[in-house]
């Protein structure tokens, strides 16, 4: 079932985003810090987060929002699907969801921000393969030897 999340499921997405491997400790504690604010400020800012389920089981999310000062551009912030339910098509359901939404809420361009890093080459391909390019890398962003890598559709 795709739901908008609560507060109790911040404990149980910081722990299916830490178990994929993928992310920095300062990572996971800036994770902690939108989930705070999300559930401070919600819907003032028209930030969205969604989470598919089974049961009490949480198998992925996605946290997108439009983009301040900008007519109908909107960013998917955070993606991840737990480790053992990947390369299922939870995340192009996902993002397909971001999408349909984003569109319904004039939409126009929907950027996706990831990293230069090798381990994230299967993340890009997973963006190249729903239509996404890239319209935007600034080498070292993150950390030295870390860059930023910015996608982009048309909606
Ligand atoms: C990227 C991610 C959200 C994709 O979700 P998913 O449910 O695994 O993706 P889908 O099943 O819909 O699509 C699979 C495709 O994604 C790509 N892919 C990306 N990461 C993959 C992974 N860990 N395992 C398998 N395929 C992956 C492949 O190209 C695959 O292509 P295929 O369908 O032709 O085999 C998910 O793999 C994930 O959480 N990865 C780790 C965290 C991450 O990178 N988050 C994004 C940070 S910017």
């Amino acid at each position: 079932m795709l739901r908008l999340i609560v507060p109790a499921d911040t404990i149980p997405l910081i722990e299916l985003t830490a178990a994929t491997e993928y992310f920095k400790p300062l990572e996971l504690v800036a994770l902690r810090e939108v989930f705070e604010d999300y559930f401070k400020e919600e819907f003032s800012f028209g930030h969205r987060c969604y989470v598919e389920t089974e049961g009490d089981q949480p198998l992925g999310y996605v946290y997108f929002a439009p983009v301040p000062m900008t007519e109908g551009t909107w960013c998917v912030y955070w993606i991840a699907v737990a480790k053992d339910q990947q390369s299922r098509g939870l995340g192009t359901r996902l993002i397909a969801h971001v999408e349909a939404e984003a569109r319904e809420r004039n939409g126009r361009l929907l950027l996706i921000e990831t990293s230069s890093l090798t381990r994230y080459e299967s993340t890009r391909e997973f963006y190249r393969k729903r239509g996404y390019s890239v319209t935007s890398h600034i080498p070292d962003y993150y950390a030295d030897g870390d860059g930023l890598v910015v996608f982009c559709k048309r909606l």
